[in-house]
């Protein structure tokens, strides 16, 4: 793994974008895999800034979200889809058919959970995949488990994922208890691999999963086998880390 550090979130961000507008430089027809929540939103403000300018072209671009909360439709405004227009699609050149999110209302997993893997496997795999970290060490909606997961699942999500997350709902009881997610095997699968980790809250998160065992307790753990992974993380992040990475 290479590790590129950050003065602070926003230098994170910046970091991050530019490492995403050059995979679309150079390859304008690339598949992203893109993440929601707080960590990528100063990335994706970046890149609209620098799309509107001219200097990144996305009309080509094709993307895959990691994940949907189950039960809700896509104009629902809790959902990925709907924060995925709002913070990143409708504010650059992207043809919004060409991005892919789970369908949270489809109910049947196992159909969706196929549907979903071969929207992957259809457009050849993902080029470049954006994660942020939980702090319990989830990548996207893959928690602590027993075993690592494989292809698109239904999870149930952990109550310290649904605490987390209730921050963008009115109350907690509000937040959906399951989500669909990507597997381990696409996000490994992926040719490169970018995590944004940023604020105090992630230090311990990224010390256990980049200096300690890989292991499906530890989510984030499996990316210290993938060949072309790259932590972009803050200070406050690095501070359990300190000069072990
Ligand atoms: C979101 C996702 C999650 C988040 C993680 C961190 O699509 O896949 O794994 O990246 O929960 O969330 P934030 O960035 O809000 O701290």
């Amino acid at each position: 793994m290479r590790l590129i550090r950050a003065k602070d979130y926003q230098d994170a961000s910046r970091k991050v974008a530019n490492i995403i507008s050059a995979q679309v430089i150079l390859k304008p027809d690339c598949v992203l895999g893109l993440a929601t929540g707080s960590s990528p939103v100063g990335a994706y403000q970046q890149m609209i800034k620098w799309c509107d300018k001219g200097d990144v072209d996305f009309s080509q671009t094709k993307t895959v979200n990691l994940d949907e909360y189950v039960g809700l439709a896509a104009d629902h405004d809790q959902s990925y889809a709907y924060f995925m227009r709002k913070n990143f699609f409708d504010g650059i050149n992207i043809d919004q058919k060409n991005t892919n999110l789970p369908n949270g209302l489809e109910l049947d997993a196992a159909k969706e959970c196929a549907r979903y893997d071969k929207v992957i496997a259809d457009l050849g795999g993902v080029d470049l995949q954006l994660l942020g970290i939980g702090a319990n060490g989830h990548i996207g909606f893959n928690e602590p488990a027993e075993q690592f997961s494989v292809g698109t699942n239904r999870v149930d999500l952990t109550a310290s994922t649904i605490a987390a997350n209730s921050r963008f709902f009115e109350n907690e009881s509000m937040v959906p208890r399951q989500a669909y997610t990507m597997g381990m095997m696409a996000i490994m699968q992926a040719k490169r691999i970018v995590m944004i980790a940023t604020g105090a809250n992630k230090a311990q998160a990224v010390y256990d999963a980049f200096c300690g065992p890989v292991t499906p307790q530890m989510p984030a753990s499996i990316l210290q086998l993938h060949p072309d992974f790259v932590l972009v993380a803050d200070e406050e992040a690095l501070s359990l880390v300190g000069d072990k990475l």
